[in-house]
């Protein structure tokens, strides 16, 4: 009797241990983003997007059908109900209220699509946080110059305030711009997203640019027109993976600081701390003078400028995925115009996840720009298209832990996380790499959807909110 009692008492101590609670007003939800889901391209008067014409050109696979959430919304919101989700992330297709991108034309059916979602969402009790921008720029604005043109900036501000109008009154978070990174680097740099331009010594910078504006644009109009009405809050989008160096040595330490202050600094800096990382404007600034310009090929901010964007922040919105070694390396000789010159950092790629990397990465953020809370905006594992995904498991319960430690222990103020995706979707070219808690299937023209022992798992986890190993 009394060893049996001992033996309760000791699993129950084990089990007490091996499990944590998440915080109560901590904030469990999933991501989409309207061209990796919705499909419906060209109907209900949707205006065409610089990812139908990159696909078409490139002959990738698109997203003209994708999962079908333009017409299976209330599938979505049902297995958003039934997952426990205290919110939903996804975005508004610009083209879709506005075909061209400008505010002369109003398409009402894309209005109301996103209206009936909105309140849908609501009537269950799960929260809306919208991505105002994820990639998907109208055409006509493209042929306008995109991101290369700061123009985008007026064009941008009349979208986001008729989105505040039309939503405000629902939507506690908004997301600006996901992913600026991602949107100059392989838009305007390599070449591998949309719209596909490779001009890396400089439409990189130039998009950036652009982007920072913009961003500090909408938030700036919500601040001075929608908060006192509304009362909610606005953050910009930021991804960056967490840069490991390869050892204590001080050039390595060098390596990563400067490698992180060319991605993650490049964009948060000037919204947390104001204007470009200093190693930027120099390092730019000095190869650019070498390879014969006058002028940098990092555009400058003027004073208005850094001022009107600094402190366009209420939280730090983060997506999060994996991370790089990096490693010194001597600077490259001068020879074309280039980021990857210009930083000049040994860097590859890490494909084993971490959540103890990330943590390092909230502590690095908590630090350098000190935000009033840290949304985990996206975060995910890719799997092959299988029902049983417990790797996908084992990797969210490890980065869910990390983020744990770090709000426990590291006192960071995480109020959130979003697990990338809801459903399997379009991976920007292809069909291939499944994230989805619950599996679409894309062969069979309803699209019909199927959980995988993950949506299982994060059903238990909204509900339990114990996060066992
Ligand atoms: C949209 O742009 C096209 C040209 O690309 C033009 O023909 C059309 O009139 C524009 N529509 C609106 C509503 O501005
Ligand atoms: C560098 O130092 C940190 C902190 O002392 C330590 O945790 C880490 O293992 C060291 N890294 C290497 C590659 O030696
Ligand atoms: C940015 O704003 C902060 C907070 O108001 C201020 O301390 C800092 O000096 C500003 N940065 C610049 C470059 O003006
Ligand atoms: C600019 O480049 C020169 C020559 O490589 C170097 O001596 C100098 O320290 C650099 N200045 C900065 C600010 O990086
Ligand atoms: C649900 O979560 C609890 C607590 O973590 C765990 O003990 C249980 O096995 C889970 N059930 C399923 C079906 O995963």
């Amino acid at each position: 009797m009394i060893l049996k009692l001992c033996i309760v008492l000791i699993a129950l101590l084990a089990s007490s241990y091996a499990t944590r609670k998440l915080p109560e007003n901590f904030m469990l939800g999933a991501a989409s983003a309207a061209y990796q889901i919705e499909g419906a391209w060209n109907e209900d008067g949707r205006g065409p997007c610089i990812w139908d014409s990159y696909t078409e050109e490139k002959g990738l696979d698109n997203g003209y059908v994708a999962a079908d959430s333009y017409h299976k919304w209330q599938d979505d919101v049902r297995n958003a109900k039934l997952l426990g989700l205290n919110f939903y992330r996804f975005s508004i297709s610009w083209s879709r209220i506005l075909p061209n991108g400008t505010i002369n034309f109003i398409n009402q059916k894309g209005v109301d699509y996103y209206t009936n979602l909105i309140k849908a969402l609501k009537a269950e009790g799960i929260e809306p946080i919208i991505t105002l921008y994820y990639w998907d720029l109208p055409q006509y604005l493209q042929l306008l110059g995109g991101f290369l043109n700061s123009r985008l900036v007026e064009y941008f501000e009349d979208y986001v305030r008729l989105c505040f109008e039309l939503y405000g009154e629902y939507v506690k978070y908004w997301l600006t711009i996901n992913e600026p990174f991602t949107i100059c680097y392989d838009g305007y740099g390599s070449g591998g997203n949309a719209p596909g331009l490779q001009q890396i010594g400089d439409g990189v910078y130039q998009c950036a640019h652009t982007v920072l504006k913009m961003h500090a644009r909408a938030y700036r109009v919500y601040d001075e027109e929608f908060r006192d009405r509304f009362n909610g809050q606005v953050g910009l989008v930021i991804n960056s993976e967490w840069r490991e160096p390869k050892s204590n040595s001080s050039l390595d330490l060098e390596a990563q600081e400067r490698a992180l202050q060319f991605s993650v600094g490049m964009y948060a800096n000037p919204v947390f701390v104001g204007n470009w990382p200093q190693v930027m404007i120099d390092r730019i600034g000095n190869r650019s003078a070498q390879e014969g310009f006058t002028r940098s090929r990092l555009p400058p901010f003027t004073e208005d400028e850094i001022a009107y964007i600094n402190g366009t922040h209420d939280f730090f919105a983060l997506n999060t995925y994996g991370h790089y070694m990096v490693e010194y390396q001597d600077d490259e000789p001068i020879s074309y115009p280039s980021y990857d010159f210009d930083r000049s950092v040994k860097t590859y790629n890490n494909l084993i996840p971490s959540g103890f990397m990330l943590r390092k990465k909230l502590n690095y953020l908590q630090e350098r720009y000190n935000p009033k809370a840290i949304l985990i905006t996206e975060n995910g594992y890719r799997t092959d298209d299988i029902l049983n995904d417990a790797d996908r498991i084992k990797v969210l319960k490890d980065f869910l832990g990390n983020i744990l430690d770090a709000v426990e222990e590291d006192n960071i103020n995480v109020i959130g996380y979003s697990v990338w995706s809801l459903i399997d979707n379009f991976e920007w070219g292809s069909y291939k790499a499944k994230f989805g808690l619950i599996r679409v299937d894309f062969d069979d023209v309803d699209r019909k959807r199927t959980w995988k022992d993950s949506g299982y798992w994060y059903q238990n986890l909204t509900s339990t909110r114990i996060l066992d190993d």
